[in-house]
């Protein structure tokens, strides 16, 4: 039906007589000459249609935004002074000869140039209208030219695409499962995937040697603009290989990536152990971009009267550590304030601080409500040991070492955007040495990556205190946003079960979960390892787009539903009945959620 793309028409096409298809994204009336602005995923060209063509005319009169429309004409040059250089079409227009409506449309839910003044739940409903926008489709396209230079490069490398299933058992990465209740076995339930993690290793076992998938994954979590209840994984996997493999080879890709879409040369991957990002950044994810860090003065406070920072420098579970931000003295007390309030957002209970006008004058030089609590030798000794200088502020956090972390850890991101300190574009990491384990608040203990990770002790150490063992996994880290996580993988029956049982998985849940596992492990299982990256995340770094439903076609909303699909909907009686499902009435109490969510194995 086209002969071109509204987009590719150039001055090369002049006198050329073209056919265009497309939605009419603005119609303007000038005199006695309609205007059409004639869109399609590649662009915008410019349609002239004049009297001379009468019937082409009369139908140019009906047409509104969004119509459908194929036109037949000849491309000429805009006359001078007319040309639009923000088009790549912009130097030319095509005289319509024939113009055919191919569809009309009803008023658009929003005018595509005002999104911004729509909210993401009109964008959401009306998904198919908000993918016109050249922002989003751009998007889209940039998606695939991603996925197909990663195909390539992992084909090129001897990766096999496998695909595995959707309708599984669970797969522990931390989150809840959605599950689908079975038809044919009565009170059973399916799992979707939250990763393809035991089926990659299970390709591993047949001698597949190097696997790849671009994998749909499902977790049942809470949401954050990073996070989607249904998300895609670059998900790879290979045998025979230690971490140096797997990290360089992965590291290239993502460099090589950069290099062939963005013509970005990212600088050298730094590695850095989990507990020194913790340390200094207050994050297992830290944003290298900003220079600012955390530095612990607890020794130095100890012995003060003033609770707040004597307490947690006492505990052994607590921490109370300084963040110095350069000219911070400007911040007014309203500023301090609302980042006060920032902070409390992660449980600190508040934000002491000093303002350094003077170093030369000692404690006379400084500022501060807390000074009187520390006592001047303490308050001098702080400052040195964070080497402040006049102009500067200095933070401080007191409380458990998480707390600390996770609120000092925001605030010098939050603080080195406002006070615009970020030293480059792009800061990407390695981050290695994880621990293998972390603790839960009931004292047990979790697995901080998935428990197929291997232990970089013997099993003997890890069974003697798994608490401090620490893993063979590895997390590459873009911008403070994680990418991608992975490690070489247990391959033996017995580390795995140790594992099991330090997580507190006993023998026999251990065979009901994962006996298929265990198994395998049995007949010959190679060493082997990988890793999976976060495709919506890499591509909402990559387009600088600020939440990854953006760079999805049909994305979910924060409380997990599709408000173009209305999904998740209701189903018949019929349904339920053949599925062994009856709903629970609806309970008295308050506070119990609807009926449809109460589905109950009957
Ligand atoms: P992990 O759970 O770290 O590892 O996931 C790998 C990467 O997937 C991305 N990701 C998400 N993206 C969007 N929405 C989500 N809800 C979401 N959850 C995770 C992140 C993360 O780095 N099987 C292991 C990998 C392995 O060991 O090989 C796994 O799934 O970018
Ligand atoms: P208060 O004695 O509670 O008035 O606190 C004195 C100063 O210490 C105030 O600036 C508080 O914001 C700050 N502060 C209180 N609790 C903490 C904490 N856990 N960590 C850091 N600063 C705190």
């Amino acid at each position: 039906m086209r002969s071109h793309y509204c987009g590719g028409i150039n001055e090369s096409h002049i006198d050329q007589e073209v056919t265009l298809c497309g939605w009419v994204h603005r119609r303007r009336d000038h005199g006695g000459v309609i205007f059409l602005d004639l869109r399609d995923r590649d662009g915008m060209s410019q349609v002239v249609i004049d009297p001379d063509t009468p019937e082409s005319f009369a139908l140019a009169e009906k047409v509104r935004s969004e119509f459908v429309v194929q036109i037949t004409g000849r491309v000429r040059r805009r006359p001078a002074g007319t040309e639009n250089s923000n088009m790549s079409t912009g130097q030319v227009e095509v005289l319509g000869k024939q113009l055919a409506i191919l569809n009309a449309a009803a008023t658009p839910p929003f005018p595509l140039d005002e999104h911004e003044h729509v909210g993401e739940d009109v964008r959401l409903k009306y998904r198919y209208v908000d993918l016109r926008r050249p922002e989003m489709i751009n998007r889209l396209r940039f998606r695939s030219r991603v996925t197909s230079y990663v195909r390539n490069f992992l084909d090129g490398n001897g990766f096999m695409d496998v695909e595995t299933p959707i309708l599984t058992r669970a797969t522990p990465e931390g989150a809840r499962d959605y599950l689908v209740p079975s038809r044919t076995h009565e009170g059973s339930f399916f799992a979707l995937p939250q990763s393809p993690q035991l089926f990659k290793q299970l390709l591993m076992v047949s001698g597949v040697d190097r696997y790849y998938q671009i994998a749909k994954c499902f977790r049942d979590e809470d949401l954050r603009a990073d996070r989607q209840p249904e998300f895609t994984q670059i998900d790879i996997e290979a045998s025979f290989v230690d971490e140096e493999t797997l990290m360089s080879l992965t590291e290239d890709m993502i460099r090589a990536l950069f290099k062939d879409v963005l013509e970005i040369a990212l600088p050298a991957f730094p590695r850095m152990p989990y507990k020194e990002a913790m340390q200094r950044y207050g994050s297992d994810k830290p944003d290298l971009r900003i220079p600012l860090e955390l530095i612990d003065v607890g020794d130095l406070v100890a012995g003060v009267d003033f609770k707040v920072f004597a307490g947690p420098a006492n505990d052994e579970k607590g921490r109370v550590a300084a963040l110095r931000v350069p000219r911070g003295g400007e911040l007014t007390r309203k500023q301090i304030d609302d980042y006060t309030k920032f902070v409390g957002i992660y449980g600190a209970k508040g934000l002491a601080y000093i303002k350094v006008n003077d170093v030369s004058k000692g404690v006379e030089g400084l500022q501060s409500p807390i000074i009187k609590f520390l006592g001047d030798d303490v308050a001098q000794a702080v400052i040195e040991r964070v080497a402040a200088e006049d102009g500067d502020i200095v933070f401080f956090g007191a409380d458990k070492t998480n707390v600390v972390n996770e609120a000092l850890g925001a605030l010098r991101i939050k603080v080195g955007h406002d006070m615009k300190l970020l030293t480059t574009d792009w800061a990407p990491l390695w981050v290695v040495d994880f621990p293998m384990f972390e603790e839960t608040p009931d004292g047990g203990l979790t697995a901080i990556h998935h428990p197929f990770t291997a232990p970089s002790c013997t099993p003997e150490e890890l069974a003697a205190s798994p608490a401090t063992a620490l893993s063979r996994a590895y997390d590459m880290v873009l911008n403070g946003t994680e990418l991608g996580g992975g490690s070489i993988r247990i391959h033996d029956q017995s580390t795995q079960e140790g594992v099991f049982r330090a997580l507190g998985i006993g023998d026999e849940e251990a065979r009901e979960k994962f006996g298929f596992l265990l198994d395998a492990l049995k007949y010959g299982c190679p060493p082997h390892g990988g890793l999976a990256f976060g495709l919506d995340r890499l591509i909402m770094l990559m387009t600088g787009a600020t939440s990854i439903r953006d760079v999805i076609a049909f994305p979910k909303t924060q409380s997990a539903t599709c408000l173009m699909t209305q999904a998740p909907g209701e189903v018949t009686d019929k349904q339920l009945r053949e599925l062994h499902i009856r709903r629970r009435k609806p309970a008295a109490k308050a506070g119990e959620g609807s009926v449809a969510q109460q589905a109950e194995e009957s």
